[in-house]
C-alpha cells in the first residue's frame, strides 16, 4: 500500500522512524522501494552527485521535473518528495505554486523548500492548494553564500532559538514533514518534542521522527569529501540492496546514528 502523508505523520506520533534516501532515477527507485525505505527524496543534491557541480544552485526546474519523473515511475510503495531548486519559490507565493505544478505532475506526492519563518505564507499557500510541503532548515544548501559554507546551524542561544521559532512557523503554515540539516542533537530534539510536524534528520541527532541521506554518499559512491554524519553501509554489505536495507534497519533500530556521526 502507498505510504500517504498520513501513514509519515502515524509512524511519527507511535515513534517509528521514518526512512527517508535521495533518489534521481527509476533503477534506484525500485530497489528502495523494495528495501522498505518510506519517502524518495529527489534533492537537487543531484546538482553534486549527478552533474558534478560544487553547489545545487544551477539546478533547474525542468532538471528536477525529469529526474522526478524517473523516480515516481521506480516507487510503488514510497512517498515521492520533490525538492524546489533555488530562485523557484522565492519571489512569491503564487509563482512558486505554479513551479511546483510541474513537480506534482511528474509524480511527486510532496515538494520540499528550504527556508524558516520567511517561507511561511508560501507554505500556507500551497498547502491550503492541495500540494504538501516539507520545509528544510538548519543547513540550507542554496544559502550556502550567505551562511559562510556548509556548516553546523543553531549553535548558540540565539541561533537555537531562532531556528526552533522557524519550525514552529513552519508547522504552524501547514508544513507536513521538516528536514532539520546539520544542527546539534540537543536542539534537534528539542524541536522534534515541540512541534507536531514530523521530523527527519541529516546531521541532526538520533532523536529525530526519521533519518535521510545522500543516497550516494551512504553507497560511498560519492568521490567528494563524506561528511562527518554520513555512514557508508556499502562497506561490509555484499550488494547495494543490502546496503539499503541495512540503512533501513539501523535508522528503525536507532542505531543510526551514533555519537560520531552526530553534532553534539
Ligand atoms: O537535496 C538533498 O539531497 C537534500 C537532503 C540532503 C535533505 O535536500
Ligand atoms: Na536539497
Amino acid at each position: 500500500m502507498r505510504i500517504t502523508l498520513t501513514t509519515l505523520q502515524k509512524m511519527a506520533r507511535e515513534g517509528d522512524p521514518i526512512t527517508m534516501l535521495t533518489c534521481y532515477d527509476a533503477s534506484f527507485a525500485t530497489l528502495l522501494d523494495n528495501a522498505g525505505v518510506d519517502t524518495l527524496l529527489v534533492g537537487d543534491s543531484l546538482g553534486n552527485v549527478i552533474k558534478g557541480e560544487e553547489t545545487t544552485l544551477a539546478v533547474t526546474l525542468e532538471e528536477m521535473a525529469y529526474h522526478t519523473r524517473c523516480v515516481a515511475r521506480g516507487a510503488k510503495r514510497a512517498l515521492v518528495i520533490a525538492d524546489m531548486p533555488f530562485g523557484t519559490f522565492q519571489v512569491s507565493p503564487e509563482k512558486t505554486f505554479e513551479n511546483a505544478v510541474p513537480l506534482m505532475a511528474a509524480g511527486a506526492h510532496m515538494v520540499k523548500l528550504e527556508g524558516g519563518r520567511e517561507m511561511a505564507e508560501t507554505v500556507a499557500f500551497l498547502t491550503r492548494r492541495g500540494v504538501p510541503v516539507c520545509g528544510h532548515i538548519g543547513l540550507t544548501p542554496q544559502s550556502v553564500h550567505q551562511l559562510g559554507g556548509f556548516k553546523v546551524q543553531g549553535r548558540g542561544e540565539a541561533q537555537a532559538a531562532k531556528l526552533l521559532d522557524d519550525a514552529k512557523a513552519l508547522e504552524e503554515a501547514g508544513a507536513g514533514l521538516l528536514v532539520l540539516e546539520a544542527v546539534p542533537a540537543a536542539l534537534a530534539k528539542q524541536v522534534t518534542a515541540s512541534i507536531r510536524t514530523p521530523t527527519i534528520g541529516i546531521g541532526a541527532g538520533p532523536d529525530c521522527s526519521g533519518q535521510v541521506l545522500v543516497l550516494y554518499d551512504m553507497l560511498d559512491l560519492f568521490p567528494g569529501r563524506r561528511p562527518k554524519f554520513v555512514r557508508s553501509f556499502m562497506r561490509g554489505a555484499p550488494s547495494v540492496q543490502a546496503a539499503i536495507e541495512a540503512f533501513v534497519k539501523a535508522v528503525k533500530d536507532r542505531t543510526f546514528p551514533g555519537p560520531e556521526e552526530t553534532f553534539q
